[in-house]
């Protein structure tokens, strides 16, 4: 994968140095916001052990780091358990609250698209809280449209919540069958 550079802002995969401070901004956006519905924040052990999942099965796993420090990710894990959902991914993004609104998302979410579709992934889905104004506005700036809502499905900070599923399709999207990836064991898509 390339890794665009644009002012101050480097894009990357993500290490295992990158944990600690992963953890720290997911647990925010969990006792802050509608971008997760985790009910407790997450420790180190739980995302370097995501992390791991997903290099095995070659679904990206990003950071923006911004002189030293790491101000945002965003992953992609499998859509669905199901081998027939093999080709598509949902992914999530999240960045560091002193950094909202500083062009951190606008590189994380196209550099992660680029990754999925390298990979052969056709779909890729987000869950966006439908109340989350700046998820669906840079979603839609990033060519995912609203494929449907869920009305009533989450319950946070006391009430009931809506969700949007919002989609884009990868690469050839489903026009033409799928590549499929090589049988080996340690490449399975599926979970
Ligand atoms: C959603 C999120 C990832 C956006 O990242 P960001 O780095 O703040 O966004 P950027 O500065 O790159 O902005 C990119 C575009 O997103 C939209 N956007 C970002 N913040 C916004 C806001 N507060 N209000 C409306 N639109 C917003 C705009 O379309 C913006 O483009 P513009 O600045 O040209 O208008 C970030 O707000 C976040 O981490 N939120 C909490 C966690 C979360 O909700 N994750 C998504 C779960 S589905």
């Amino acid at each position: 994968m390339d890794t665009p550079v644009i002012s101050d802002i480097v894009v990357r995969p993500s290490t295992e140095i990158d944990v600690p401070a992963m953890v720290a901004i997911y647990s925010h956006h969990v006792r802050n916001g509608l971008g997760t519905f985790d009910p407790e924040p997450l420790h180190d052990e739980d995302i370097k052990r995501r992390r791991k999942n997903m290099m095995k099965r070659r679904l990206p796993h990003l950071v923006a780091e911004r002189s030293g420090m790491i101000v945002g990710y965003a992953y992609a894990v499998p859509f669905r358990k199901r081998p027939a959902y093999r080709h598509a991914v949902k992914h999530s993004i999240y960045v560091h609250p002193d950094h909202l609104r500083s062009g951190v998302g606008r590189l994380l979410l196209p550099a992660l698209i680029e990754a999925c579709t390298a990979e052969g992934f056709r779909q890729m889905i987000g869950y966006v809280d439908a109340e989350n104004q700046p998820s669906q506005q840079l979603h839609e700036a990033f060519g995912f449209h609203q494929a449907g809502l869920l009305q009533g499905v989450g319950y946070k900070f006391g009430r009931w919540t809506d969700t949007l599923l919002m989609q884009r399709a990868l690469g050839e999207g489903g026009a033409t069958p799928p590549v499929e990836p090589p049988a080996d064991e340690n490449y399975s898509r599926a979970t």
